[in-house]
């Protein structure tokens, strides 16, 4: 009987038929609830709009497109909700003192306020690597991937052995403390542990004090050699984990890490960034102008546009420099470009002409709308 395949029009509960989102074209979510984690973190719950159901792999991200003072500004949010529930995505951001975009959403985001995103985009997942054994390793807010994967894994009682040891700066810092508890003692095959840098607000706090080191990593996880690690957290904690993991004689093509800094990310610069951006003496290369700038750029063969302006010192707007986070997109006013992104553009923007400079090789002279 098709009318029991849909919510009654005044059921709180959506419709069970409702059509999946589509990264390509939907990009509207409603905020619907906004949860305190600790003192500077909390917890933006969205549905779509319209409404869809969620699927996405859990440890990606959405990039947030929104605009404050006027300026546009995109930043990635690691989605801390479970794909298991598909009727609601969640994004759980730490605020970042002085941080335009954490600033906004914890000061100014409020349930019914619309945003648009981007995503879910990202390869940073339990879901493309061998099962469990896993060892998860975070610190701060590196925890949300790590959460995700813990919820869906935990959610579909997979069974999946998962060691979960989160670093905190002090007892009052740790976020979604109490599901952790929770989650550790209805699953036997999941074990959390806690390190706090200090006990600052809570000088009873039972747990680990100090930092992670190997002999303590060794004693917490003994069969550490057979596990997959996934980690997250500040690029110092990353290092010091894989240098343990080194000294303990991991093997580290079993380490998967995300770094919530492209910056970090693409410290080393593609080859295209740092070779020389004049085209070659036949004139092989191609001209871009700027039609508000009125500046002009010479792109070699094979060099991706934001590689020629960054090479001449020109500034534009990027971030993770390789077609993912959308920073970057800019209207083709003329010519053709190769266009190799990793879903920072939808379909309808391409359409409507625009490109992003950080992935893209000129095919012809191009007029930039910048
Ligand atoms: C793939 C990906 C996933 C991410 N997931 C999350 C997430 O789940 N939760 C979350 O809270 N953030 C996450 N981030 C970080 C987030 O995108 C923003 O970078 C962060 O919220 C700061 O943005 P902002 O606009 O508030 O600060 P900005 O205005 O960009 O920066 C203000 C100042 O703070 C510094 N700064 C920026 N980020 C940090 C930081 N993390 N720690 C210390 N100083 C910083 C900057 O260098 C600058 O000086 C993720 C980033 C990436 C790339
Ligand atoms: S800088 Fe991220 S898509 Fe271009």
């Amino acid at each position: 009987m098709s009318e029991q395949k849909h919510s009654h029009p005044s059921s709180p509960l959506p419709a069970d038929d409702l059509p999946l989102w589509q990264p390509g074209e939907d990009s509207t979510l409603e905020c619907v609830q906004v949860r305190e984690e600790t003192h500077d973190v909390k917890t933006f719950v969205f549905r779509a709009e319209p409404p869809r159901r969620f699927h996405y792999q859990p440890g990606q991200f959405l990039t947030l497109e929104l605009e404050i003072d006027g300026e546009a500004v995109n930043r990635c949010y690691t989605l801390s909700s479970t794909p298991t529930r598909p009727d609601r995505v969640s994004i759980t951001v730490k605020r970042i003192p002085g941080g335009k975009v954490s600033g906004w959403l914890h000061e100014q985001l409020r349930p019914g306020q619309r945003i648009n995103v981007l995503g879910p985009s990202g390869e940073f997942t339990c879901a493309r690597h061998a099962a469990s054994p896993y060892l998860f390793l975070s610190a701060g807010s590196g925890i949300t991937p790590l959460m995700s994967m813990t919820r869906a894994l935990t959610d579909l009682s997979t069974g999946a052995d998962i060691v979960f040891i989160h670093s905190a700066r002090s007892p009052r810092d740790i976020i979604f403390r109490k599901e952790l508890a929770l989650l550790s003692a209805s699953h036997a095959t999941f074990t959390q542990a806690i390190i706090c840098e200090n006990r600052a607000g809570e000088p009873e706090w039972p747990g680990f004090i100090g930092r992670l080191d190997a002999a303590r990593l060794q004693g917490m996880v003994p069969d550490l050699l057979a596990r997959q690690v996934f980690c997250c957290g500040p690029a110092p904690y990353m290092a010091s984990v894989r240098a343990l993991l080194q000294e303990c004689g991991f093997d580290m093509n079993r380490y998967h890490e995300e770094s919530f800094n492209f910056a970090e990310l693409n410290a080393a610069p593609p080859d295209e960034v740092v070779e020389s951006a004049s085209p070659s003496e036949e004139g092989t290369g191609f001209n871009v102008h700027f039609a508000k700038m009125g500046d002009d750029l010479s792109v070699a063969p094979g060099q991706t546009v934001l590689a020629a302006a960054l090479a001449k010192g020109m500034r534009l707007p990027a971030s993770c420099t390789r077609g993912v986070c959308g920073t970057c997109k800019t209207r083709l006013l003329e010519g053709k470009v190769d266009m190799k992104h990793e879903g920072g553009i939808r379909q309808r923007e391409v359409d409507q002409g625009y490109f992003l400079p950080c992935c893209s090789k000129p095919l012809t002279d191009l007029v930039l709308d910048r």
